[in-house]
């Protein structure tokens, strides 16, 4: 597996920790969190201060690469855009560190903490943000783009414009369908024009977009179904995938939108950025598919479960008029209610592959579970089988073809996860948070290493057929 990269991924706000260190700015995760007394990253992994360990017990669990995000309000503090130098400091040693142990950066510009000071501006709301995040970009690849050879502008635009304003788990915890056309058309439209800064400056490297891919499937053969399937293909993925990959929005869903909302958010100029800078290559980050049927009744509904066992079993999706989500009684769930179905990956890869033809890397993946983080030995072999059967599935779809470039790990250690909190456990290391934040391998780290030294050769295959 010449030149594939293997490695793991965090993201700035879910592991750094030194919420007020360094120079750094409130965020609007920080904002948000210490405003409704919710568990918070102030400390997280404390990865600000332990970089250089986590960075060699990757290289010495045999990872070749490291994806990892720049937290804006450590760089960039103000609107009127002063550089920190003391934030640009703290990631040129990441990066450095990287490079002396033979660790390919791979760099997200932004997962998701937008200085506050652009929140109370209004945020992705306000199309100004779009123009200051290419001011952040640029900045980033001025000062680390002799280094850094693989961007990523965004970390999953559907999942925290959603989030943030139509399901209203995440900051600014609205519930709005005007509101989340407005703020994700923003995000895309920064996203293209970063890209076009990207190769305007001449930098070396690529450029990508990283997406929370669901492969879609359907209950049945039926005609109704299939339209089902189109609207969910398009609500989960086909407005991020067809705008960065193919520099077009869906024509159907822009029709489908008109009916319930302003579209005047889209300016006719910006097309000509968004259709001829489209990305080098594309991310997923895959942890489960979606079982769609048609709509039956009800009214919009979207309930995500961040409380694990305490509320296992009541997820649920319904787009009005447009499809309902199925769980399949027959498969398996995390405590989260993901559902665990590795097949999704290869018949997702396949999908994309054909669709786009552009480099795929699997950006994410991995399992969250309650663990104990004092035992002596974490046995994980629920993440050790969860990632086996994803990286088979991988190497199904590679194999056949699929231009296949890496695979990162969620995540190298424990980190903090969003409004689940710190005991969703991600982790390839433990971190033991109640004494003194000790680093701890877990049998999967053990696993991973000897994968990937074998070059895939541990893995148990199980083969697919061709869709
Ligand atoms: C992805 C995000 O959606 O999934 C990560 O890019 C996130 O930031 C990961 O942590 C797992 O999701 P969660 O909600 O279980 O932490």
């Amino acid at each position: 597996m010449k030149n594939f990269l293997w490695g793991s991924a965090t993201a700035s706000y879910q592991c750094e920790g030194g919420w007020k260190e360094g120079g750094r700015v409130e965020s609007m995760w920080d904002k948000y969190l210490h405003e409704n007394n919710l568990e918070n990253g102030d400390v997280a992994s404390d990865h600000y201060h332990r970089f250089r360990e986590d960075i060699r017990m990757m290289k010495e669990g045999g990872q070749n690469s490291y994806r990892f995000s720049i937290a804006w309000p450590r760089i960039i503090t103000d609107k009127e855009g002063h550089i920190n130098e003391e934030g640009i400091d703290f990631y040129n040693e990441v990066i450095d560190t990287c490079l002396e142990y033979g660790i390919e950066p791979f760099v997200t510009i932004f997962h998701w903490d937008l200085p506050q000071y652009l929140e109370e501006a209004g945020g992705w709301l306000n199309r100004e943000t779009a123009f200051a995040y290419v001011r952040f970009a640029q900045v980033c690849f001025k000062r680390f783009g002799d280094r850094v050879k693989l961007w990523t502008t965004f970390n999953e635009p559907r999942y925290f414009s959603f989030s943030g304003y139509l399901i209203g788990n995440y900051p600014p915890g609205h519930q709005n369908l005007q509101e989340t056309v407005d703020s994700s058309y923003h995000i895309m439209l920064a996203s293209a024009m970063t890209v076009k800064a990207f190769r305007e400056g001449g930098y070396p490297g690529k450029i990508g977009i990283v997406h929370s891919f669901s492969p879609v499937y359907g209950v049945d053969d039926t005609a109704e179904t299939f339209i089902a399937m189109r609207h969910a293909e398009n609500f989960f993925n086909n407005w991020i995938l067809d705008t960065a990959a193919l520099g077009e929005i869906p024509g159907d869903l822009l029709k489908e939108l008109s009916k319930q909302c302003s579209l005047s958010v889209i300016h006719p100029e910006d097309f000509k950025i968004i259709r001829n800078y489209t990305v080098d290559f594309l991310g997923l980050n895959y942890y489960a598919r979606v079982v769609v049927k048609p709509y039956e009744s009800g009214e919009t509904t979207l309930i995500v479960n961040n409380k694990g066992k305490a509320a296992k079993g009541t997820s649920q999706t319904i787009i009005k008029n447009w499809f309902e989500q199925v769980r399949p009684m027959d498969s398996q769930y995390t405590e989260w209610d993901t559902e665990i179905f590795p097949q999704g990956l290869y018949e997702g890869i396949r999908r994309t592959w054909h669709k786009y033809h552009l480099p795929i890397y699997i950006t994410e993946n991995g399992i969250g579970l309650y663990e104990d983080a004092s035992a002596e030995m974490i046995e994980d072999s629920q993440r050790i089988s969860y990632m086996e059967s994803h990286i088979n599935a991988l190497l199904n779809a590679k194999e056949e073809g699929c231009d296949v470039r890496g695979y990162f790990a969620w995540s190298p250690f424990d980190l903090y996860s969003w409004k689940n909190g710190m005991e969703k456990r991600y982790g390839m290391v433990a971190i033991d948070y109640e004494d003194g934040l000790k680093r701890k391998p877990k049998k999967s780290y053990y696993w991973y290493k000897e994968m990937i030294e074998s070059e895939a050769g541990t893995i148990q295959r199980t083969y697919y057929k061709e869709g």
